[in-house]
């Protein structure tokens, strides 16, 4: 399926292209095995739930969701980038029920259908799993990269429903003490890590409009939720948001 977002090809060559260092970042920053725990546990999941990650990117997430419901659960990850897909493939071969799948977050190959979702995966690569419920949605560093962040997070509250989790994580703008040399080093790595011809590089600023769609993103789902989590880390920079939802 082809993904439908703005500067979607620029973000797909870019992630693709960087896959391996990404991957290496995304497992073995300091502190980051720890968020990504922390992210899967604020899902609040059973086992034997069915979780789906959007934006999977090179599944660094996946083998915690799969700790989170055990052998007998269903995860998910989605994304549109398939050098990334590749690795996060590899990365979980050794699950039977951790799936990788190729397709658009923001119009995910799922039909949430009260009573029985099915997946149908972009890939052929991956068989379709059969979905029965969805009980929670994750989406980490991923919501920045949206160009109308909030009605994605709508359509991830609506595909898990009431009683179901979603979680968000981010890095935006901090106002800790350190904020002036922080936020310095991040408005750096934001430019770095953007694809160079999507909208969000050639920002006047970047950082500002990172900044808004992870806030709208996080309004969103506060919206949807009657009980909402949130905790920051790593001086204020890295948000995590979770939510129940009505
Ligand atoms: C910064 S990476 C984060 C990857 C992963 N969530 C993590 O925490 O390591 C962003 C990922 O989102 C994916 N992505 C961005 N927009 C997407 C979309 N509309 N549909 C699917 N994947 C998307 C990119 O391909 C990339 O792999």
């Amino acid at each position: 399926m082809p993904p439908s977002n703005g500067g979607s090809g620029a973000a797909q060559s870019f992630y693709g292209r960087w896959a391996a260092l990404y991957d290496a970042l995304a497992r073995y920053t300091p502190g980051i095995g720890s968020l990504r725990e922390r992210a899967a546990a604020a899902l609040e999941l059973d086992r034997g739930d069915t979780v789906v990650e959007m934006g999977c990117g090179t599944g660094a997430n996946l083998p915690y969701l799969r700790e989170q419901v055990g052998a007998e659960g269903t995860v998910v990850g989605i994304d549109f980038t398939r050098p990334v897909l590749d690795r996060a493939r590899k990365s979980v071969a050794e699950y039977d029920n951790v799936h990788v799948v190729r397709g658009d977050a923001t119009q995910p190959p799922i039909d949430a259908a009260d009573s029985a979702s099915d997946l149908q995966a972009a890939d052929a690569a991956d068989p379709s799993p059969n979905l029965q419920a969805i009980d929670g949605v994750l989406a980490t560093f991923v919501v920045g990269m949206l160009d109308d962040p909030a009605a994605a997070v709508d359509d991830w509250c609506n595909l898990v429903g009431p009683g179901g989790n979603v979680v968000l994580v981010d890095a935006a703008s901090s106002d800790h003490r350190s904020a002036p040399i922080v936020n310095a080093a991040f408005r750096a790595l934001v430019v770095l890590s953007t694809p160079p011809t999507t909208r969000l590089r050639y920002d006047r600023d970047p950082q500002a409009t990172l900044d808004q769609r992870v806030e709208a993103a996080r309004d969103a789902l506060r919206e949807r939720s009657g009980a909402t989590a949130h905790e920051t880390h790593a001086l204020g920079v890295v948000r995590l948001t979770g939510g129940r939802i009505d």
